[in-house]
Formats: structure tokens, C-alpha cells, sequence
């Protein structure tokens, strides 16, 4: 060894020893401290990061919780009680895993609506957003298989409910459903095989959507409040000229956030993990019964504006019934963000210079979403389904109309450059 390489610190020396064998710095380098990042992000750039956190609390609450939970009929319900109240911070693991489930969903409503605004998934995001749905779908699936484990009466009815959805396909529906339940009643095995998906199998295919979505974000860069690409305009050395460097900008922004976060994490968390029944309903502090149903049947908050939308067609038709065409709305609701890099034609990107037509429309969306949420909690009323039709009409209406509003409209002219920032 040369003698300027002993003499340099121990850490030095570590770091040249790992990287003549891992590229360490240059992955740090490339994803980190020479990432460029456009430097007028604001806070509904956070948002990415805080799923990140919510994702790592979840798989470490996850793995805690499976060391007492016992996935039979028999032994579920007693077993996350004997959690709660006889194992060493029992309770703290549990309400973590419960607020996190919720504290997802929160925030990952609020990471898409950020794309719905700012056009994310314009060219060339499309796959991101494409991944970022793939996600989103899995993380349902993930929310509703975890939510049969503790056993409880609203696991029950709430999985009864949703696996008898698939009855309502024509044909296959009845042979589908027992497919699914592994039994003609959801039983013991049913809650066997979601346990197999809620703690192997779905997060693993979670793991590896993050993974590749991140993979297509530094590959093509961020997108800004502004909608402007800053790789168009780089200095001589290839620096965009309106990029900043991830780290430590934005480290320290994002660690800012994440500490933020975590405080009204464990606000929740201490104060009211229950949420007043909105994140754990309270049937579910009674063990399943298949023969006394709940007074009132509802999803978690996350599905409620879902479920609004299923219970909003009343009719029948082509000789189908209601409950089919409901699954139809249902599904067609949740898959049409896919569709949204095609069905946005804007000149624009971000809402900042589109027209009125996509103002108003945005924010419509947002409130027949917040509309359909309430009412999916409620029992059904008269008033209540003709809201509920209407508010349907409208979320449809945000993306079936756009090819025709966003180049109808006028928009404003977008500067050259980012504003504001750094
Ligand atoms: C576990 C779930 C997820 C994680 C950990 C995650 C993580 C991230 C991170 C760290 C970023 C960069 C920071 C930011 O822009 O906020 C990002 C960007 C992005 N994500 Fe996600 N994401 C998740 C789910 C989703 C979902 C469900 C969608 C959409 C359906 C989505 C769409 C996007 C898009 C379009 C971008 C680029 C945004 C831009 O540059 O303006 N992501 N994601």
C-alpha cells in the first residue's frame, strides 16, 4: 500500500477498499449528489419520500406482528388480542401496522393527485405513472387481504362482501368465488391463503414496483411544478441549468418532511389509532360471526369512494344485474387512471398554465371523490344514491372529457425557465 493511502483517514481507506470492488460512490454520485433535481420542487414533491417511510414501517411492523399472529379461524382474533395486551409493546406494533395501512393510503392520494396536477404522467413519465398504478392496485389488494387477518366481525362481512362481488360475473361468477375462498363459505382457509398473499407474496411484488418505479424516475428525471423539462437547457459540463443536486438539497428538505411526518404519525398513532371508527370500525373489536352481520357494512375509508360508486347503479341492463354493472363502474374507476397519458392532448403540462375547463374539472374531481368517500360510509338513502350517481358521473367525466377540454381550451404561455426555487 502507498504511503498516502495510509495516511489517510480509516474511512477514506474503507471507502477506496469497498469501491474498487462495489461501485458504491459512483451509484451515490449518479442517484444522489450529482443527481440533478429541478430546483422549484414544493411540497407536494414529498410526498414520494413519505411512501417510502410508510412502506419500511409497514414491513417492519409487518414482520413483528406475524412473530405472535396465528392465521387460523380459531386462533386470529385471540391472537392479535393476546398482542394488544400480554406482549412487550404489543399494542405500539399493532397500531403502528393499523395507522400506517391508513397512513398510505393518505399519502398516496396525495402523491397521484401531485401527477393529476402537474401532468406526471405526460411523455416522458408514462411508465412511472404506468408502475406508479401497478402499485396503487397492489396496495389495495394488500389493504384488503390484511384487513380479513384479525378476525374481527367487519373483516368478516367486509371480505364477504367484496369476494360475493365476484359472484356477480356472468357465468364463472359462482365457481370464481368459491375459487377464491378456497371454500363454499369464507372459512379458515380463506384466511390461510390471504395471510400467504398479505405477507409474501404481495409485499415482495410491492418491494420490486418501488424498485423499478424509482429505476424509470432517475432515468428520465422529475417533472416540476411548472411542467418544464430542465434537461432542455444544460450548461456546458451537461448540468441542467435549473437543476439542483438531490443531496443535500433535497435531503435535507425531505428529512424536514419526514420528521414532520413521523410527529403526526405518532400523534395518531398515541391519540387515536382508532379514528373515531374510520381506521379501525368498531365490529371489529367483536370475532367474526357468520351469522350476525354488523348493523352496517362499510369498507375502510381508503375504498369508500369505490364502493359509493358499486352501490350508485341500481339498475339492470342487457339482462345483467345491477350488482355486475356496479362491479363494472367499480373496477372502470379504479383502472382509468391508466389511461390518463393518452387522454391528456394539453399543449401544457402543469395545471399552472392549462386553461379553466382543467382547473374546474380538477377540482370537481377532487370533490366528487371526497362526496363518494363520505357516502360510501353511510348506509344507503334515496338522497344519498342520487348523489352518489351524480358524483359518479363527474369523477367519469374528469377523464372521458379530456381529450376533448384540454385542447379546447386556452392555455398560458409557459415561461423558458423554471420559477422560483433555490
Ligand atoms: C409505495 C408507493 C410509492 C412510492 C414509495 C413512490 C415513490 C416515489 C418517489 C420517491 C418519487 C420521487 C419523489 C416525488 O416525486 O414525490 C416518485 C415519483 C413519482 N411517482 Fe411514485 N411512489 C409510490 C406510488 C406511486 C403511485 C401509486 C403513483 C401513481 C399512480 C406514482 C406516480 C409517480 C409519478 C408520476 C412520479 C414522478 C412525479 C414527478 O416527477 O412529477 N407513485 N414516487
Amino acid at each position: 500500500m502507498s504511503e498516502s493511502l495510509e495516511n489517510r483517514g480509516f474511512i477514506a481507506r474503507s471507502m477506496t477498499w469497498i469501491n474498487e470492488r462495489f461501485p458504491w460512490t459512483p451509484t451515490m454520485e449518479k442517484h444522489a449528489s450529482k443527481y440533478y433535481a429541478p430546483k422549484n420542487f414544493n411540497v407536494w414533491y414529498v410526498f414520494g419520500v413519505l411512501a417510502f417511510v410508510v412502506l419500511i414501517i409497514q414491513l417492519v411492523t409487518g414482520l413483528f406482528l406475524t412473530m405472535n399472529y396465528v392465521p387460523t379461524a380459531e386462533g386470529a382474533f385471540g391472537s392479535v388480542e393476546y398482542a394488544m395486551h400480554e406482549v412487550d409493546l404489543g399494542w405500539l406494533i399493532r397500531y403502528a401496522h393499523s395507522t400506517g395501512a391508513s397512513a398510505f393510503f393518505v399519502v398516496i392520494y396525495l402523491h397521484m393527485f401531485r401527477g393529476f396536477a402537474y401532468g406526471s404522467y405526460r411523455k416522458p413519465r408514462e411508465l412511472i405513472w404506468l408502475i406508479g398504478m401497478g402499485i396503487y392496485l397492489v396496495l389495495m389488494a394488500e389493504g384488503f387481504f390484511g384487513y380479513l387477518l384479525p378476525w374481527g366481525n367487519m373483516s368478516y362481512w367486509g371480505a364477504q362482501v367484496i369476494v360475493s362481488l365476484v359472484g356477480a360475473v356472468p357465468i364463472v361468477g359462482a365457481d370464481l368465488a368459491e375459487w377464491v375462498r378456497g371454500d363454499f363459505v369464507l372459512s379458515g382457509i380463506t384466511l390461510n391463503r390471504f395471510f400467504a398473499l398479505h405477507v409474501f407474496a404481495l409485499p415482495g411484488v410491492l418491494v420490486v414496483l418501488v424498485f423499478v418505479h424509482m429505476v424509470a424516475l432517475h432515468h428520465v428525471g422529475s417533472n416540476n411544478p411548472d411542467g418544464i423539462e430542465i434537461k432542455d437547457k444544460k450548461d456546458e459540463k451537461g448540468v441542467p441549468l435549473d437543476g439542483i443536486p438531490f443531496h443535500p438539497y433535497y435531503t435535507v428538505h425531505d428529512f424536514f418532511a419526514v420528521m414532520v411526518f413521523l410527529i403526526l404519525f405518532c400523534v395518531v398513532m398515541f391519540f387515536a389509532p382508532e379514528m373515531f371508527g374510520y381506521f379501525i370500525e368498531k365490529p371489529n373489536f367483536e370475532i367474526a360471526n357468520p351469522i350476525a352481520t354488523p348493523d352496517h357494512i362499510a369498507p375502510v375509508w381508503y375504498y369508500t369512494p369505490f364502493y359509493a360508486m358499486l352501490r350508485a347503479v341500481t339498475f339492470p341492463l342487457f339482462g345483467l344485474d345491477a350488482k355486475f354493472w356496479g362491479l363494472v363502474v367499480m373496477a372502470g374507476a379504479i383502472l382509468i387512471p391508466v389511461a390518463l397519458p393518452w387522454l391528456d392532448k394539453s399543449p401544457v403540462k402543469s395545471i399552472r398554465y392549462k386553461g379553466r375547463i382543467s382547473k374546474f374539472m380538477l377540482g370537481m374531481l377532487v370533490i366528487s371523490f371526497i362526496v363518494l368517500g363520505y357516502l360510501g360510509t353511510i348506509p344507503p338513502s334515496g338522497f344519498g344514491t342520487a348523489t352518489a350517481q351524480i358524483a359518479t358521473l363527474v369523477y367519469f367525466s374528469y377523464f372521458l372529457l379530456m381529450p376533448w377540454y384540454t385542447q379546447r381550451e386556452k392555455t398560458k404561455p409557459v415561461p423558458e425557465r423554471v420559477t422560483g426555487g433555490h
